[in-house]
């Protein structure tokens, strides 16, 4: 009998893989003024990155950055498949986004930092002034005796003082873990448990939606947390959003917490030589969601993944020293950090930084900032660019900004989104690049060149230089290009930008990114070792990659990655709930939002009371971004003989579509209560396919 159920879950698969109904997007083409002042203009420059030439294609990279003594050898691949990039360099990431730009860019603002409020001022931060006061805080940090390869904890919100605090750690050595600001407290401490750190930098309040939060609260949290998991934390640095008074209400702890603004008078003026670190040290963790309930910290490198930010800054972005650069995301995010911080610094940017919501006070206020800067590219992502369509589809107009080039990034955009953002934020004149790629990957993976390739709404376009991109079915064969056939997208190479290991946990690693498709785990030769990113893809003809979405238990929501599990095991801390499943819900404009399910125990009642604080635990152990749409309480959850919960069932039912023939399960009759609760008696569903992401969901173990 089991048996059976499995075949049919088998065929179940290999249809949805099918069932990859698109139709074919128009071109758009780079205009002429774009292509004539663009940073890569060689229309051979994929074949220059060709595998025949693989790796040492890469050493343009190295040569983007300024090091202390150089590497000797391009790509060691002795430890495989934990590539090591550029070995025997010494180079310092901070020197090469602050020190190197002094001499010809000193009195550039690196960074021009927008208070949500729109009543307070700019404040424009140079290169000068930002390396002075990244060497105060190198030397704070110094002085309470952190030192290379330390971990520290930042839970920050997008103010200046995240990246100084980030460049101050790598000034050092000091591998920093930036948790993003709306992650709550337990989040964080879990996190801080992960990465051994000693020390979390946060701050006592920001500016989120016009109110004024207690973010010291979530510090508390956050420590006692991470010592409930066995790791102590001896300070907790607290910056303050306006120096010299404290915004929050929440006491400080004492011998424990400390304000960054008064430590800092210990150290006004200090300078601290920038370390020279080996060009594989770790340079940063950044937690990500993945199959399991517990996160998994991606550890990036030196050399490799500041290289590769800063190429693809330069010629995927079209970064110029001269360009204001706004990338709307959220630096607490893998897009931050390489695209607000690391990248832009590199090639000398001026990068803003917003504080705030978006449609903050209204749909208007991220053209109001365009126009006011002088934006000149802008970068975001798909759930933004559909909250700004829908609350203010006119707006753009009533602003004279000009962007040359724009960036989408974090969801796959739909068409219709899409031509809005090229046709009434880009003015029918910037360029979009639509750049796929993960937290694990460090930089973009999929992504025409703007200046070279045209545009089609919808697909990422081709490999970035230097990335072959490939499509496995389920059996390791390729799905070719053409064939309207969805697959497992990896990548056939290493790349410099790919994650190191994930923190602590080797075989993880291995098992997550390689184990399904490498067929040789002794192997030394990279061919072995292609990468699975996770996200199922089609190939159109013209080699251009469309993603899909997730295979795995991951919901991206807003373009934050959330890991089901993780929101099951917050369901569990409920006293009453025997049973959780969570499945994501297509949403207008979040793209995807999760439902969940539970079951609760023999002998509770069934009420709102339960169902809210399922929401409040979500809310505490993961954060208010993981707020589920709905809470169902059923009588069971539809299960497989074997005892497993089919949340593809469920993700059937709350995205109105057809459950498909469920006799097989173990209580077939519960689906159709489950359905009747859920769609109402008289529902009609939908016999369209499911998206490739939900019809897959549930489906990897
Ligand atoms: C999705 C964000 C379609 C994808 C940089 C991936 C995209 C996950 C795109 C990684 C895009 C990212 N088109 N889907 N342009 N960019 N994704 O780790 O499913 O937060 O696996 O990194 O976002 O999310 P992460």
């Amino acid at each position: 009998m089991a048996k059976a159920t499995k075949a049919q879950e088998l065929t179940e698969v290999s249809e949805a893989q099918i069932a990859v109904h698109w139709k074919e997007e128009e071109y758009y083409q780079p205009s002429e003024q774009f292509k004539a002042q663009a940073n890569m203009r060689d229309p051979h420059i994929l074949e220059k990155f060709g595998l025949d030439k693989f790796p040492d294609c890469f050493r343009a990279y190295a040569e983007m950055l300024t090091w202390f003594e150089p590497y000797r050898t391009v790509l060691d691949t002795s430890d495989a498949p934990f590539w090591k990039w550029f070995v025997g360099g010494k180079i310092n990431a901070c020197y090469n986004c602050v020190d190197r730009h002094l001499d010809q860019y000193g009195d550039k603002a690196a960074f021009i930092f927008v208070p949500e409020p729109e009543n307070e001022p700019d404040v424009a931060i140079s290169y000068r002034e930002l390396h002075s006061r990244v060497n105060e805080v190198a030397a704070l940090l110094r002085g309470l005796g952190l030192k290379a390869g330390d971990r520290v904890t930042l839970h920050m919100p997008m103010v200046p003082e995240l990246p100084i605090t980030m460049l101050a750690c790598a000034r050092l050595g000091v591998v920093h873990s930036q948790v993003f600001g709306g992650f709550s407290g337990q989040a964080c401490g879990s996190r801080i448990q992960d990465s051994g750190s000693r020390v979390l930098i946060t701050m006592d309040s920001y500016w989120r939606n016009g109110t004024l939060g207690d973010h010291k609260a979530n510090a508390d949290i956050a420590v006692r947390t991470a010592k409930e998991l066995g790791q102590d934390v001896d300070k907790v640095l607290v910056w303050q959003r306006y120096p010299g008074k404290y915004s929050a209400k929440t006491p400080m702890v004492a011998g424990r917490d400390v304000f960054v603004n008064e430590l800092l008078k210990n150290y006004t003026g200090q300078q601290v030589q920038a370390v020279p670190l080996p060009s594989e040290g770790p340079l940063f963790l950044m937690y990500s969601s993945g199959t399991t309930g517990k996160p998994k910290g991606a550890q990036h490198g030196i050399a490799g993944y500041l290289s590769y930010v800063t190429a693809t800054s330069k010629w995927i972005l079209d970064i110029h020293p001269e360009d204001v650069y706004w990338c709307m995301a959220d630096i607490g995010w893998i897009t931050g950090h390489s695209y607000i911080v690391y990248g832009p610094l590199a090639t000398a940017a001026t990068s803003v930084l917003y504080e705030g919501v978006p449609t903050f006070p209204d749909a208007g206020r991220p053209w109001r900032i365009a126009e006011r800067l002088g934006v000149s590219i802008f970068h975001t992502a798909p759930t933004a660019i559909r909250m700004l369509r829908k609350l203010g589809p006119q707006e753009p107009r009533k602003y004279k900004y000009r962007f040359k080039s724009m960036t989408t990034v974090g969801e796959p955009i739909e068409p219709e989104a899409w031509r809005w953002y090229y046709s009434e934020v880009g003015k029918r004149e910037a360029v979009i690049t639509d750049t796929w790629w993960l937290t694990e990957t460090g930089g973009f993976l999929g992504t025409t060149m703007p200046a070279i390739h045209a545009m089609k709404p919808g697909s990422c376009g081709p490999g970035a230089p230097g990335i072959h991109p490939i499509i496995y079915d389920e059996t390791g064969a390729e799905v070719p290009k053409g064939s309207g056939k969805a697959g497992n997208i990896c990548i056939r190479n290493p790349w410099p930008g790919i994650m190191q290991t994930i923190w602590g946990d080797r075989d993880r690693y291995v098992k997550t990114y390689f184990a399904k498709y490498n067929k040789n785990p002794r192997s030394k030769d990279w061919r072995d070792w292609p990468f699975m990113c996770g996200d199922g893809a089609v190939q159109a003809a013209d080699g251009y990659f469309r993603i899909l979405g997730r295979i795995d238990d991951v919901i991206n929501v807003a373009g934050h990655r959330l890991g089901t599990k993780e929101l099951e095991s917050a369901c569990l801390t409920v006293p009453e709930v025997a049973e959780a499943a969570v499945v994501p819900v297509q949403d207008e404009v979040k793209g995807r939002v999760p439902e969940v399910y539970i079951a609760v125990k023999p002998g509770v009642q069934p009420s709102q009371e339960v169902s809210d604080r399922v929401i409040k635990a979500i809310e505490e152990v993961i954060g208010k971004i993981a707020r589920p749409k709905r809470v169902y309480i059923v009588p069971d959850m539809p299960k497989t003989r074997s005892g497993k919960i089919m949340r593809r069932v469920l993700a059937a039912i709350s995205n109105r579509r057809d459950v498909g023939d469920v006799t097989t399960l173990a209580n077939p009759d519960v689906v159709e209560q489950i359905r009747t609760m859920v769609q109402g008696k008289d529902a009609v569903t939908t016999g369209e396919a499911l998206p490739e992401d939900i019809a897959k969901f549930g489906q990897v173990e």
